[in-house]
């Protein structure tokens, strides 16, 4: 649809993700309530791993083409450090990683540029209904007062707060910009200076 109206694309972000909070095994009462499952596993790799193959793949045939274009590849700060209740999310994110890292020495002499955004505990999004913060909270023997308390704590997040989604979309904005033209290869962590997921 992109390429119908704007003839070309000259950017892509790869954007979409889900989130479903589960323990690799829930040993609590009522037994594995909230244990992950085969079918669990396979929507959140199908969104956040396959769909960004799917996406990138479509786009970059026409990119390489053009010889030009820029790729950016929304991942996690979860992914870089791993996370309590979040094993397959932040699995695929690591592997969105290594998607921007092989596709950057892949693509990179045809033109086109592949980065990677971590963001870490961003202001609310459509991710984090109650039913994704009632998941974590129990993956992790807390309350939701708990888990949202812990959103802004420095013992967390060094600089004490959520990250707004503007300092996300900023990042964007360079990255796809000519000013951002020696930036490939890597993944950039948005995340307040957290370093475990
Ligand atoms: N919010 C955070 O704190 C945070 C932290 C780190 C990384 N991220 C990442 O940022 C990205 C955006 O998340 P968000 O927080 O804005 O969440 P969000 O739920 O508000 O947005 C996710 C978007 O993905 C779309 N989507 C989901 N499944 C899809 C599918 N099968 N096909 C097409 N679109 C689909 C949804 O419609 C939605 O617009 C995700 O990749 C997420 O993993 C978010």
């Amino acid at each position: 649809k992109a390429k119908e109206k704007f003839g070309k694309v000259d950017i892509l972000v790869n954007n979409a993700g889900i989130n479903i909070p589960r323990l690799l095994v829930d040993d609590k009462e009522p037994h594995g309530k909230y244990e992950l499952s085969e079918a669990i596993f396979d929507k959140i790799v199908n969104v956040n791993q396959k769909g960004v193959f799917f996406c990138t793949q479509a786009v970059a045939r026409d990119m390489v083409k053009e010889g030009s274009g820029v790729i950016i590849n929304m991942s996690s700060e979860s992914g870089l450090e791993g996370s309590e209740g979040q094993s397959i999310y932040a699995a695929t994110k690591n592997a969105v990683n290594s998607f921007t890292r092989s596709w950057a020495k892949e693509l990179g002499k045809k033109g086109i540029r592949v980065v990677g955004i971590a963001p870490g505990i961003l202001e609310a999004t459509g991710l984090r209904t109650i039913e994704y913060e009632t998941a974590l909270a129990y993956t992790r023997s807390i309350t939701v007062d708990d888990l949202r308390a812990g959103y802004s704590k420095t013992s967390t997040t060094p600089l004490g707060r959520s990250g707004k989604l503007t300092e996300v979309a900023d990042l964007v904005c360079y990255i796809a910009s000519d000013r951002a033209s020696y930036v490939h290869g890597v993944t950039y962590n948005v995340a307040g200076g957290k370093t475990r997921g």
